[in-house]
């Protein structure tokens, strides 16, 4: 398997993906909603504020994630992570982890201090996230899952207070998905 950033001409194949495997796990409706989300981040984003890689198996995508920018008032280097999708028949085999490590790393090597998702905190406490609370770190949108805001620092930066909301990129400004 090799990973490696997303290329333009992999857009139509990595939308697709997200389409499947959102269908798979929570409905084709969510699957429609995830893969116009990730064409936004692909297609419509600022390159500077959009990171995306792939997991290629066999010439195919099997798997792919986004970083998007967040915004604080202070100037610091903050991405979101999502979604990120593992083929429905490539799950469990430990992809999942290895693509979100290998973009950690990527946004490493550009100076990211602070990394976000909104998530389950079982399965990404395994790649280093924790709990944040909104108090500490306010998310884009309110949440209607407060538990699921986590976090870590990156390049020995600790998760400190962050002042103010933080703004999203664009594709994610939908207060539907928060
Ligand atoms: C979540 C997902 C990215 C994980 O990728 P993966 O390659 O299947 O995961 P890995 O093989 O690296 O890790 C598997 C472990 O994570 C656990 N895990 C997977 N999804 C989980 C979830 N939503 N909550 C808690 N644990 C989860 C598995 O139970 C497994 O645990 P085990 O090792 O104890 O058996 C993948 O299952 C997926 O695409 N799911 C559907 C889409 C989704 O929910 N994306 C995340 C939200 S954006």
């Amino acid at each position: 398997m090799t990973l490696a950033g997303f290329d333009a001409s992999q857009a139509a194949e990595i939308e697709a993906l997200f389409v499947t495997t959102f269908s798979h796990s929570e409905g084709p409706a969510e699957g429609e909603v995830v893969g116009r989300l990730v064409r936004h981040l692909m297609v419509d984003t600022d390159p500077r504020d959009v990171l995306g890689f792939v997991a290629m198996e066999k010439g195919r995508v099997v798997a792919g994630i986004f970083f998007s920018r967040l915004t604080f008032d202070a100037p610091v280097e903050a991405f979101l992570l999502s979604p990120v999708g593992v083929r429905p028949d490539h799950q469990g085999r430990g992809i999942g982890q290895r693509l979100i490590r290998f973009g950690l790393e990527r946004l490493k090597e550009r100076g990211v201090t602070r990394v976000f998702t909104y998530g389950d905190p079982a399965f990404y406490s395994r790649v280093g996230f924790t709990p944040v609370a909104e108090s500490r770190v306010s998310a884009p949108f309110r949440l209607s899952q407060p538990e699921g805001w986590l976090g870590q620092g990156l390049n020995g930066h600790e998760m400190t207070v962050l002042a103010g909301v933080p703004c999203c990129v664009t594709a994610f400004g939908d207060p539907a998905y928060w």
